[in-house]
């Protein structure tokens, strides 16, 4: 058969690859994201003759929004950037005579918002959630040989659609797919562990063949298992016949001494599924990647991850990636699950969405658990343009795609129909009864995972019969709660579903301590204390949690700062409608335990200190307080070590002991009765200023086994950089993250410097993006200039396709010793 992939004038190394060892009529499927032709705007331009030659050609995925500017104009509450708006993108392509005959499917990973998708002129389907995926079958829309087809996708974003920034745009990917009429379905197989045991597991694997074929079909299916290292440890062959539109196939196979997927050793299976004719030949070719593991849930012990008792260190992530915004890309995503991992972390939920399959992809293989959310509102709105529009038409077959989509992800250990959804307080029982009917399409589509909600009211959905419908109860911000429920409902199955929602500045301190609403710097101090109404310190989850151990843990809001909600300036609470505009330019979010560039906040710490084995300690503040010599500086330790001793300029401060020497914090939250807290989680020192250097040192058993200090810097001199990674691939795609960091003379980071820094970026590799981590910026995400925040900024650049050598930077600024670094290109 002719190779498809060069009609489509598109990069298809994938699929020569596997083209190579199939046989030639088998599943092809193309990145069809190269050579896409763009504009924003109110126009109609699905026609196949519609002259876009002046609109602007790019590669997805892309976000239109990220490319700015801020704009007052533009809701805070969603970034403060062009989220909202018409988009049309447009793409040429040229299609086989011998395709003809074939189904022709072009798949959209996601759509950022309300997409309709015309091939040719004609309106092909529409999707209004911009975060599921969904194929199409366009084979009847197309024109086959040498003249041109055109797919063109209208999206449209309604202001006052999200409670956060949702991006715009082809945001994920794009891929053209052929396949004989009769095939595996789309997202058609579904791998199941029935029975596991160390000596073998039971594999159940349900395919779903679609024949678009006329007559019957008869032949055979093949599913073939691999293990990481490429060995065969199973194979089971079914013969069939079928005449149906779909038909389900169950194959069952043994996997002798089964390798587990687990949190420290991420091992997954590959079946290959192989649809043969009855001649014998392969005629589609279909890959799944799986795990075996077995997962339990009990009132008792809570969660067993392979029967061992696991608890959830967990994150809430929106699905930006900061700087770079929404448009998907594979690195950014695996940077910020390391620098998730690196700080204890062993759990994602999806807030509040499905995610991109990269990111799943990755949980599965990095070895972190997920919760797969599906969405934030059902019937009743929370903002004005919200999913609630379509909730009628679209919620069940949304839910089912994300199931259907995922269900093979060892990663995912729970489902949860809606976080903090405004039916939960209903006492009418309409409320209980639509979770019924989302648990239900759960259960349909995966009898082999719980599903659970994330709950804020207290107590109506804990007592109206809300709560009873769901696997596992997710509670929201209520941690002095925890011994109620459980005492009243002591089979429920309980944990932390979003807690904390501390605020934070990176490397910004307010003294003298105290708990504000807001700060007239339009900034958070970081000594992490400061939060909404509803939220409060690390340190009181940790309290309740150990109060009650049958709680499962907890997933802190959030990891990562995200674009948009920038609390508690703009709105105050979640329930403020229309514009956040009143703090502008704050646009982004405090709630990141990590900054939105990925540079750890101090909170990050107390999370690794609760979290992570590795002996760790952290020191705050900064230690430059000119002016203030001889005042009193509370500085605050964080660590994992029996013990920590302070020492300003090598004299000690003296030790404490962690979990004896307790540090008083200001509380002040809704259900909380006393204003403070003494946190054995944080230690504490008074220190009388002096400049210099101070140090932490924390001990086990007595020895040192870690060290941290921060110096007294002088005026701001030159610039360090660092890559994470000095090598990349030139795939256009891959990146690398460089810290610039603003140092005095003597190399020490200035942890307060502003001063702007301008790139300079040669030879093979462009600007992705740069940022600072400040919410308050409206510097834009992409040009190659960018102050420094807290003596911080962020430089990401990616190869030319295809380029080789190196690609040079140089950062400069004013009365700044310029610094030079070079990242490889590899092809
Ligand atoms: C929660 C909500 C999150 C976020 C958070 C901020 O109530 O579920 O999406 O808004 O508050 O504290």
């Amino acid at each position: 058969m002719n190779n498809i992939g060069t009609f489509l004038k598109t990069t298809v190394v994938a699929f020569l690859a596997l083209g190579a060892v199939l046989a030639a009529s088998a599943r092809e499927r193309v990145s069809f994201n190269d050579s896409w032709r763009f504009a924003k705007g109110d126009q109609q331009a699905s026609g196949a003759s519609f002259d876009d030659r002046d609109w602007r050609e790019l590669r997805l995925p892309h976000d239109w929004a990220i490319e700015g500017p801020y704009d007052f104009k533009y809701n805070a509450r969603t970034g403060g950037l062009p989220v909202v708006g018409e988009g049309w993108y447009r793409k040429s392509f040229q299609m086989p005579k011998s395709a003809k005959g074939k189904v022709v499917s072009i798949e959209f990973d996601g759509a950022m918002y309300g997409s309709e998708v015309y091939v040719n002129g004609k309106l092909v389907g529409k999707r209004p959630y911009g975060y599921i995926g969904f194929q199409y079958d366009i084979s009847k829309y197309l024109i086959y040989g040498d003249k041109e087809n055109v797919v063109a996708v209208r999206l449209v974003l309604e202001d006052l659609a999200t409670r956060w920034y949702s991006g715009a745009g082809l945001y994920r990917n794009v891929w053209l797919q052929v396949t004989e009429p009769t095939r595996v379905a789309h997202w058609g197989t579904f791998i199941k562990t029935p029975e596991v045991s160390d000596h073998e597991a039971t594999v159940e694997i349900d395919t779903r063949i679609a024949h678009a074929g006329r007559g019957t079909f008869k032949g055979s299916l093949e599913t073939e298992i691999f293990d990481a290292d490429g060995r065969r440890v199973a194979s089971v062959s079914s013969d069939f016949a079928t005449s149906e539109d779909e038909k389900t196939l169950t194959q069952l196979a043994k996997i002798r001494n089964p390798r587990r997927w687990d949190t420290e050793d991420p091992h997954r299976y590959r079946a290959i599924s192989r649809v043969r004719n009855a001649k014998g030949q392969t005629i589609d070719f279909y890959e799944t990647m799986f795990g075996v593991r077995t997962i339990e849930y009990t009132a008792e012990q809570g969660f067993l991850l392979n029967g061992k008792q696991t608890k959830f260190k967990g994150v809430c992530l929106h699905h930006d990636q900061g700087p770079l915004g929404a448009a998907v890309n594979y690195r950014a995503k695996e940077r910020q699950l390391q620098i998730m991992k690196d700080m204890g972390v062993n759990a994602i939920r999806t807030s509040h969405n499905p995610p991109s399959i990269e990111l799943l992809e990755l949980c599965d293989k990095m070895g972190l658990l997920v919760q797969d959310e599906s969405f934030d509102v059902w019937k009743i709105a929370k903002v004005e343009n919200g999913y609630n529009k379509f909730w009628d038409e679209w919620h069940e077959p949304d839910l089912r795609d994300m199931i259907k989509r995922d269900r093979n992800h060892p990663s995912i250990v729970m489902w949860s129909i809606g976080n903090e959804i405004l039916e939960q307080r209903n006492t009418n029982g309409e409320g209980a009864a639509l979770a019924r009917r989302l648990v239900d399409i759960c259960k349909e589509e995966d009898d082999t995972r719980p599903v659970t909600a994330g709950l804020n009211h207290y107590p109506q959905p804990h007592d109206n019969g809300f709560a009873e419908e769901l696997d596992l109860v997710g509670i929201n911000y209520k941690p002095s709660m925890y011994a109620e429920v459980l005492e009243k409902y002591p089979d429920r199955i309980v944990y932390g579903s979003e807690t904390s929602s501390c605020v934070s500045s990176r490397g910004v301190y307010h003294l003298p301590i105290e708990k504000y609403e807001k700060h007239e710097s339009l900034q958070v101090t970081s000594y992490d204390l400061i939060g909404p109404v509803w939220a409060y310190p690390p340190d009181i989850e940790f309290h309740f949690q150990e109060q009650n151990p049958r709680i499962m843990g907890e997933f802190i809001w959030t990891g990562f700062d995200y674009l948009g909600e920038p609390t508690p300036y703009g709105g105050r609470d979640n329930s403020t409608n229309g514009h956040w505009n009143g703090d502008w330019p704050v646009h982004s979010s405090f709630f990141g335990a990590v900054d939105l560039c990925g540079f750890p906040k101090d909170r990050f710490f107390l999370y690794q200190s609760q979290w992570s084995d590795k002996p760790m300690v952290h020191v705050l503040p900064h230690w430059n307080w000119e002016g203030m010599e001889g005042e009193t500086i509370p500085v605050y330790g964080y660590t994992n070590c029996d013990e920590a001793e302070l020492f300003l300029n090598g004299r000690s401060l003296g030790r404490k002991v962690k979990g004896v020497d307790t540090t008083r914090i200001i509380v002040k939250f809704k259900r909380y009765d006393s204003d403070h807290l003494d946190s054995k989680y944080r230690l504490s020192w008074e220190v009388p200023y002096e400049p210099g250097e101070l140090t932490i040192v924390g001990y086990k058993a007595g020895q040192e086994v870690s060290r941290k200090t921060v110096r007294t810097a002088g005026k701001p001199a030159g610039v360090r950089l660092t890559a994470d990674r000095s090598v990349i691939a030139a795939d256009g795609k891959d990146l690398s993250f460089i810290t610039v960091q603003v140092v005095d003379e003597n190399g020490i980071a200035c942890p307060t410097a502003d001063n702007e820094i301008h790139f300079d970026i040669q030879g093979g590799g462009v600007l992705a993006a740069v940022g600072n981590g400040n919410p308050a910026s409206l510097e834009s995400f992409r040009l190659p200039k960018r102050k420094a925040f807290s003596g911080k900024a962020l430089l990401v650049v990616r190869g030319k396709p295809g380029a080789s050598g190196l690609i040079d930077i140089t950062a400069s600024g004013e009365g700044l010793d310029s610094s030079r670094i070079s990242i490889s290109l590899e092809n």
